[in-house]
């Protein structure tokens, strides 16, 4: 039988303090809360009760459970309040030596049965559990932001945390709601240990100017799927916790260099911009506390008024290529009202091309998504070609040809022998550089990156990828392009992996190396992601899905540019690949996909 936890204390009343209160007390557990001082206590409560409010207002909540949920928690000074609960949890800011005094301390005052459990992020749960004459009672309970809707906590076990208070926890947790998943004493732990690279990253390119903080967060948003763009998350998770989770994780997790945190991140700490809960941190909000972001001074100008500046007309588009992104790129222009020019490699081609644009369409039809004329005006303003001298008079011309330089190369320097004069060229390359590409013509400032995600019709999201050479009239004109398309396009610079493969190739490599290492399984590393984190697959789903042979290819690339040791391909990776286990395409890659 496992221990009833009728009565739970929690120390500090922060972000996540005040979220881990709530979920106990909604689920008919009785609760001391404890902080520091009167004026903190306060703060803590206002926290909860505007919660609450929001789950009342947003019809989640009873006006009688709220009253109930509410009516269980006893808000008081001082951890002496702590005498009678069967577990403590600890919640206070991300300092070692603060959490072993209050360990220290929560020994002397709650019952020798008592359990008691840290929610740190990033510390050693062992060296907290020593501060106390009871490690083996010691657990960490790591509860996700916000705690009462994220359903992961991982329970994290020492060497000495006992099996039965392990076995009493993690069913406590699925009392609560929650799914666990326990495992040891790691820095990071595992959701923590897989997202700070990312981003630390993601700030790493907003500090050097890589690309705005809106068209970041946009890029993950629109091009992975997830909750929250990283800076959005930086704010959410307040810039002092996040500081000291990856400073810690630094020095605990083998100085990882991208775990060191990029140095915007302690100034904006200490100019007391520490995200939602100061009411500004990379985004400003209505006033602490609030969720609701208001317009600053970085916040772009209405997005028309921008696309207009110096945008060139375009009308008339060709596309070369006759691959999947081809395809779907003609699709996208076509339905869009725009004339298109598609040149193949032969009549054979374009028929397929043909073929698989009209199947897509259809679908739309059949959805009831696109009306049969509108089907047929979209085929009707595609023109087919084989010869490149068709594109001497479209405004844009863009390629999805095979990913190979010297064919990429060759492909440009013929457009601007055919070309008119003042076309953007656009290259959809995911992995090579487009300054090179510009360079083989002799116009590099009307050349520019349209990187298009796969499946092209559906994914919002068009990386715009500037070179040193790009015009700013070449990048209005690709902007407003996208914004016609109905798609976000962000700009960035011309660097391995742009944004969103940048930031994601090394996220996966890690969850690789993770289960490398056996730490976790494969399941549990993905439950933690989607679970913890609101990702909408796990990592070893997305791996896959993907391909793993595409992945290997892209991590190489983002290591082999950027040289950094972390990004070093998992050697499991390259084995599987070696292997011929690619993902769904091949049947099988982490898992088998033949049985399923
Ligand atoms: N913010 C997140 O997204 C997140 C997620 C999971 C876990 N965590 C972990 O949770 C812990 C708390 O982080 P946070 O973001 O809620 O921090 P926070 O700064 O928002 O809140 C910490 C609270 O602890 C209180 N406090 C400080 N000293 C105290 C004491 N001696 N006694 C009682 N209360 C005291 C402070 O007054 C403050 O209200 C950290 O270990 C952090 O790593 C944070």
């Amino acid at each position: 039988m496992a221990r009833d936890f009728t009565s739970v204390g929690v120390v500090g009343l922060g972000t996540m303090g005040a979220g881990i209160v709530e979920v106990f007390a909604r689920n008919g557990v009785d609760v001391v809360a404890v902080e520091v001082s009167a004026g903190a206590l306060e703060r803590g409560r206002a926290i909860l009760t505007a919660s609450v409010d929001r789950a009342v207002a947003r019809g989640k909540l009873a006006d009688t459970e709220r009253d109930a949920l509410l009516g269980r928690v006893r808000f008081e000074v001082g951890l002496d309040a702590l005498h009678s609960v069967d577990l403590a949890i600890e919640a206070v800011p991300e300092h070692l030596d603060l959490k072993q005094r209050i360990f220290a301390e929560l020994d002397r005052v709650c019952r020798p049965e008592a359990v008691l459990a840290t929610n740190t992020s990033s510390l050693s749960v062992t060296e907290i559990s020593v501060a106390t004459s009871r490690p083996h009672q010691v657990i960490g309970i790591h509860f996700f932001n916000p705690a009462p809707v994220m359903k992961l906590v991982e329970v994290v076990r020492t060497v000495v945390t006992s099996a039965d208070v392990v076995a009493d926890v993690e069913a406590l947790c699925s009392r609560l709601g929650k799914v666990d998943v326990t495992i040891s004493d790691r820095a990071g732990f595992i959701a923590n240990a897989l997202l700070f690279g990312y981003l630390n990253h993601a700030v790493g390119m907003f500090e050097a100017h890589y690309a705005t903080r809106e068209d970041i967060d946009a890029a993950m948003k629109l091009g992975c799927g997830l909750p929250m763009g990283p800076l959005a998350l930086m704010d959410l998770i307040g810039l002092d916790t996040a500081y000291e989770i990856l400073d810690t994780m630094y020095r605990r997790g083998g100085r990882d260099r991208r775990h060191a945190p990029v140095p915007l991140i302690k100034q904006m700490v200490t100019a007391g911009l520490l995200g939602r809960k100061s009411g500004r941190g990379f985004y400003t909000y209505e006033r602490p506390g609030s969720p609701v972001v208001v317009p600053d001074e970085r916040t772009p100008v209405a997005t028309q008024a921008a696309v207009g500046d110096g945008a060139r007309a375009t009308a008339k588009i060709g596309i070369v290529g006759s691959g999947t992104m081809a395809t779907g790129i003609i699709e996208v222009f076509a339905k869009a009202g725009y004339e298109v020019v598609s040149v193949t490699r032969g009549a054979e081609k374009s028929a397929r091309v043909f073929e698989a644009v009209r199947t897509s369409l259809n679908k739309g039809v059949v959805r009831g998504k696109l009306s049969e004329a509108d089907r047929d005006a979209a085929l009707g303003r595609i023109n087919w070609s084989a010869t490149l001298e068709h594109l001497a008079d479209v405004d844009l011309v863009v390629e999805a040809v095979v990913e190979e330089l010297s064919v990429k190369k060759a492909l440009f320097a013929s457009l601007d022998e055919i070309c008119k004069p003042g076309v953007v060229l656009a290259t959809t390359t995911s992995s090579l550089p487009v300054i090179d590409v510009a360079m083989a013509t002799q116009r590099p400032a009307d050349v520019i990156g349209l990187h298009f995600f796969n499946p092209a019709p559906v994914m919002p999201l068009v990386e715009v990828v500037e070179t040193i050479r790009t015009s700013a009239e070449t990048t209005a004109t690709a902007r407003a392009v996208c914004a016609a398309l109905g798609k976000t396009g962000v700009v960035c610079g011309d660097r391995s992996g742009f944004i969103v493969n940048a930031l994601l190739f090394p996220y996966l490599n890690d969850a690789v190396k993770m289960l490398e290492a056996s730490y976790s399984t494969a399941d549990d590393i993905d439950h933690a992601m989607k679970l913890g984190c609101g990702y909408p697959m796990g990592p070893f789903e997305l791996l896959d899905v993907v391909g793993l042979d595409v992945s290997l290819a892209i991590q190489r690339e983002l290591y082999l540019e950027l040289r950094e040791p972390g990004f070093a391909p998992a050697p499991l990776l390259e084995h599987l690949v070696t292997a011929g286990y690619l993902g769904r395409k091949s049947g099988r890659g982490f898992r088998d996909h033949t049985r399923r």
